[in-house]
């Protein structure tokens, strides 16, 4: 029993979501710093400004999964390498077009809400709380976050008027 009242072979599986979690979000937020950088056309400071609004909400997030593992009293994944080779994100070519880069971050969002959905589960089947509380949180947010972006393509596949 750690200080939390649970057992390491019960918080291993949450801890290996989570860890699958840190994962995505390393390779998502190296995703957003190239678009950011890579992004061109008429819809640059949109999708710049955008971009880097996700990125810094990345690196926070980031850093709360990798602690809420420590908590847990286990190791979070700390190198590049290690993240490269979990990650279900793949790592995006930052010479796609505006349009292109929002979709690629919204199939992110998706597996980073599947993965999401998984780390609660396996909270949820130890009695985990604190772990759940963290998570719901982060996993509105990133909906709200999809619906926008879903909002802005939508936007952009209207028919043109003539
Ligand atoms: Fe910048």
């Amino acid at each position: 029993m750690n200080y939390l009242g649970m057992k390491r072979n019960d918080v291993s599986k949450t801890v290996s979501q989570l860890n699958l979690l840190l994962a995505n979000y390393h390779v998502y937020y190296q995703n957003l710093r190239s678009f950011h950088w890579n992004v061109s056309g008429e819809n640059f400071f949109d999708l710049h400004n955008k971009f880097e609004e996700l990125y810094d909400d990345a690196r926070a997030k980031i850093d709360e999964i990798a602690e809420r593992v420590l908590t847990l009293r286990l190791r979070p994944l700390s190198k590049m390498s290690d993240y490269l080779k979990t990650s279900a994100i793949d790592e995006a070519e930052g010479f796609a077009n505006d349009y292109e880069m929002v979709n690629i971050v919204l199939e992110n969002h998706q597996i980073l809400i599947e993965n999401m959905r998984n780390v609660i589960h396996a909270a949820d089947a130890i009695g985990d709380e604190g772990t759940i509380d963290m998570i719901s949180g982060f996993l509105s947010s990133l909906e709200k976050k999809s619906w926008m972006l879903d909002a802005w393509r939508a936007r952009q596949e209207e028919p043109a008027m003539v």
